[in-house]
């Protein structure tokens, strides 16, 4: 198994980072998660574009141009023979002594690898359980950063009430889900947080209110109260990973069921038909 260091190609065992990395003591990094059908990283368009904006918002200069880093991912996916699965890329603000304030002198550390991918087609038809709790992060969400504590902790806790994803409120207001975009579907009409600093603005989010409006379903981009989900006829979850996942229960702070609904299934079947 090959990975990427800056732009070099190497086993993924001879891979080394410096102790001196912003992103290993601070986190202090951006990256992106793509996800490889027959061997082609799909929307990487729209992922590069995120991670220039990821980058532009943390005063990080990108290494690499996005076609080069798009050149490096094919060679990636082609030198592990990846098939059907992810591939994840990130960028470090680089290596310095350790100092909360950066210098804006090191050089960015670029460095990609592949997963192979597990099925999320069980899911994708039969449902994900939700546990519904408070957002703990921090108030910028849009950006696409490796520092992922909020998420990772929310995750577990859900985990622990077996529980797939963790759906998050900021105030009584739902925001997304750990790592993923969440949208709620009454009357045929769907309603999703608005691309705020307060949720990552999904690759998967922004095709389906694409896809949804081009077939004639209004979208909107409101935000809403907790207790909307008890009054919705459907909801699910959109990622790169687990493209459109409908919730058959949500369960915490709320509990409700949905029933796995014509709109949801109906979005299904035309997304992946966007799919290579
Ligand atoms: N996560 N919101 C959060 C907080 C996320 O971490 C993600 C993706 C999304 C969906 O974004 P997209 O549709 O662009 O994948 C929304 C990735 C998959 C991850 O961290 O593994």
């Amino acid at each position: 198994e090959y990975i990427l260091q800056n732009d070099k190609l190497l086993p993924k065992k001879d891979a080394m980072i410096h102790v001196d990395d912003r992103g290993y003591y601070f986190g202090d990094g951006i990256y992106e998660v793509v996800k490889v059908y027959e061997g082609k990283p799909f929307a990487m368009e729209q992922h590069l574009t995120r991670l220039v904006q990821s980058s532009h918002k943390l005063d990080i200069k990108l290494p690499y141009s996005e076609d080069q880093i798009t050149e490096f991912i094919h060679t990636l996916i082609e030198k592990n023979t990846l098939k059907n699965g992810l591939v994840y890329f990130q960028v470090t603000r680089g290596v310095e002594p350790r100092n909360h304030l950066y210098s804006r002198e090191s050089t960015p550390v670029f460095t990609a690898f592949t997963q192979p991918g597990h099925s999320t087609e069980d899911l994708q038809q039969n449902g994900i359980d939700v546990w519904l709790t408070d957002d703990i992060r921090w108030l910028r969400c849009d950006i696409k950063t490796i520092n992922l504590l909020g998420n990772v902790l929310v995750k577990r806790e859900a985990a622990d009430h077996n529980c797939q994803e963790a759906i998050l409120h900021r105030n009584g207001t739902i925001t997304e889900g750990s790592s993923s975009n969440l949208f709620l579907v009454k009357d045929k009409v769907l309603y999703t947080h608005p691309a705020t600093n307060l949720i990552l603005n999904g690759i998967t989010r922004q095709l389906i209110i694409e896809l949804a409006q081009n077939n004639n379903y209004s979208v909107v981009e409101e935000p809403f109260p907790v207790e909307v989900l008890e009054h919705a006829d459907e909801a699910f979850i959109s990622s790169s990973s687990v493209e459109i996942t409908p919730i058959k229960s949500v369960h915490g702070q709320l509990t409700t069921t949905f029933p796995i609904g014509p709109v949801t299934k109906d979005l299904q079947k035309k997304f992946k038909e966007l799919l290579p």
